[in-house]
């Protein structure tokens, strides 16, 4: 067993885990991630990034869209932090290299989006995310950023109460090293993999949030899953909000454009949380075509405005569902696609165990209360990517390296938990667990919630834990064993799975992206407050939080 050490170091090499990276660059930092960072799942963020950079538009508009949004749940003190620093953030993202698309007379441009009272999400073409993470990317090798490729960090240490390293498992060996840090950050992305139909990669398994839940980081309002409303039919991939931002339209199979019973001022360009619920309502309502979906409709833009602003989409569109857009629409139905929460933390990306840091979509801030706004998250790992970075190296520069003891017995103990795995002879697969597990939670922790589904998904998911204690990986190889890494994964999905049906269980009204068909009003009285899942060894317990409530009071949501 081998330790290394680095003064910070960064868990996951997406945009939140880079733009970290580089905040604190020059000193000794390190990130481990489990794929090349270019095959992180920002990558795949298409439709833009929010900020007030019109000169007609202003920080506080972008902060009131942004908190009407979260249906009066984000803590409002980050919100502000997140739209102040927008603009400074998108300028840097663009002298660093991002080709933004341009207007005419050469500014960024930016496109209309969900919730937004102003066109105020700048562009790559439909293809952002990959913009921007090439240019950290190259940022980050420019300033000589180590990192650990194709690691799975299976454990946080945290001893005395404080956080000293990690321990990671390398896939390429199959060996468990230890990381001795004074500050680590997980930027580790999202869970939407617990579902079957999601937008998200399949890294995306929240096994982060899993890892930090089980050291005792507290898990923040994880009833919040964000169902996109345009996926592409059957595969689920994105099909951007930008190209209802470009002009699309969505309509049912009777050609009527049902937005405008939904949402009459916003139309298609409603929050998410409306749109997708709306989809699902004509399809379970028999106003969706034959399978479950409803149609997108660009045709009226024309070829030209397509293939500059959407060429991703059409080509998506053309080799995924044979249709091109500039003839059909596109069927589209509605996936997973985010997750409003994660880890706790405060507005300065700190969590409750001295020296570990969350940032990106792996953390509750929280910006996005009960609905994220499109265009919100690209932001939110850039803004508070650099203010993780900044905090963990001021941590780390106060602080001495723990005695590496705990981290010793952390690895000889991950060590045997790999061992017994891969020595056991037989049992069940990992995959039909997983696909178990995700069936449950496409049919009872939706779009539409109510108490005996989610009773039934826990149970279930209870269940799917205790087979999981019988699992079993017939592949024994050392090198690139990917059946290992999945089967380790679905033990932290099993729990990640488990908190969401608690949390959902435990809100009784709705709010934002949580919809309980028995309990459809949002009540501010009882359930204007955050919740937090804690791991005990008695299992999940629930506590809350209070809202920051500093600039804007709640209102009834009208779009
Ligand atoms: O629709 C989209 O392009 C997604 C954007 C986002 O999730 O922010």
């Amino acid at each position: 067993m081998t330790m290394f050490r680095h003064d910070i170091i960064i868990v996951g090499a997406g945009l939140a885990g880079l733009r970290a990276a580089l905040a604190a660059s020059g000193n000794d930092v390190a990130v481990i991630s489990r794929v090349h960072p270019l095959r992180s799942h920002s990558v795949a963020a298409q439709g833009g990034i929010n900020a007030a950079l019109g000169k007609t538009d202003r920080w506080e508009d972008h902060a009131f869209d942004t908190i009407k949004g979260s249906d009066y749940l984000a803590d409002q003190d980050a919100v502000a932090f997140l739209c102040q620093d927008a603009p400074g953030c998108i300028i840097e993202m663009e002298r660093w290299g991002t080709l933004f698309s341009r207007t005419d007379d050469g500014m960024i441009a930016q496109r209309p989006f969900g919730g937004a009272g102003f066109p105020r999400t700048a562009y790559a073409e439909d293809r952002t995310g990959h913009a921007l993470l090439h240019t950290l990317y190259e940022q980050a090798l420019r300033n000589d950023i180590k990192f650990y490729e194709e690691w799975l960090v299976t454990r946080l240490v945290v001893n005395n109460g404080k956080c000293s390293g990690v321990v990671g498992y390398n896939i390429a060996d199959g060996q468990i090293e230890g990381f001795h840090a004074k500050s680590v950050i997980f930027a580790t992305g999202g869970y939407g993999r617990i579902y079957k139909r999601s937008t998200n990669s399949i890294i995306n398994t929240g096994f982060g949030c899993a890892v930090a839940y089980r050291s005792g980081a507290a898990l923040e309002d994880m009833e919040f899953v964000q169902f996109h409303p345009t996926t592409l039919y059957d595969t689920n991939i994105l099909i951007t909000e930008g190209a209802r931002g470009e002009g699309g339209i969505l309509k049912n199979k009777n050609g009527e454009r049902f937005m405008e019973r939904y949402s009459p001022h916003l139309l298609d360009l409603a929050p998410r949380d409306i749109v997708a619920r709306a989809i699902q309502t004509e399809i379970n309502e028999g106003r969706g075509f034959e399978g479950g979906y409803v149609q997108l409709d660009l045709t009226h833009l024309g070829a030209k405005k397509i293939n500059e602003r959407l060429p991703g989409i059409r080509q998506i569109a053309m080799d995924f569902a044979d249709v091109d857009p500039i003839e059909e629409p596109i069927p589209v139905q509605p996936g997973q696609h985010y997750s409003m929460g994660g880890i706790a933390s405060n507005k300065n990306c700190e969590t409750t165990i001295p020296g570990f840091f969350v940032c990106g979509e792996c953390s509750c801030i929280s910006v996005h209360g009960a609905n994220r706004l499109g265009g919100n998250s690209l932001l939110e790992t850039i803004v508070f990517g650099k203010l993780a970075g900044e905090n963990a190296l001021k941590h780390a520069n106060s602080s001495n390296f723990d005695k590496p003891d705990a981290l010793e017995r952390s690895m000889r103990e991950e060590t045997r938990r790999v061992s017994s795995l891969l020595n056991k002879k037989d049992g069940e697969m990992f995959f039909k667990i997983r696909d178990e597990l995700k069936t449950i939670m496409d049919e009872n922790v939706g779009i539409f919630r109510n108490e005996e589904k989610l009773t039934a998904a826990l149970e279930n998911i209870r269940y799917l834990q205790l087979r999981y204690k019988n699992v079993y990986v017939r592949n024994k190889g050392a090198v690139f064993n990917q059946e290992l890494v999945n089967t380790i994964e679905l033990d932290g999905m099993l729990d990640i799975a488990e908190a969401i049906c608690i949390s959902a269980l435990v809100r009784k009204e709705s709010r934002g992206s949580h919809y309980r068909l028995d309990f459809r009003e949002r009540d501010d009285k009882n359930w204007l407050k955050h919740t937090l899942v804690i791991c005990t060894p008695e299992g999940p317990k629930i506590n809350h939080k209070p809202v920051n409530i500093k600039m804007f009071e709640p209102k009834p949501r009208e779009y």
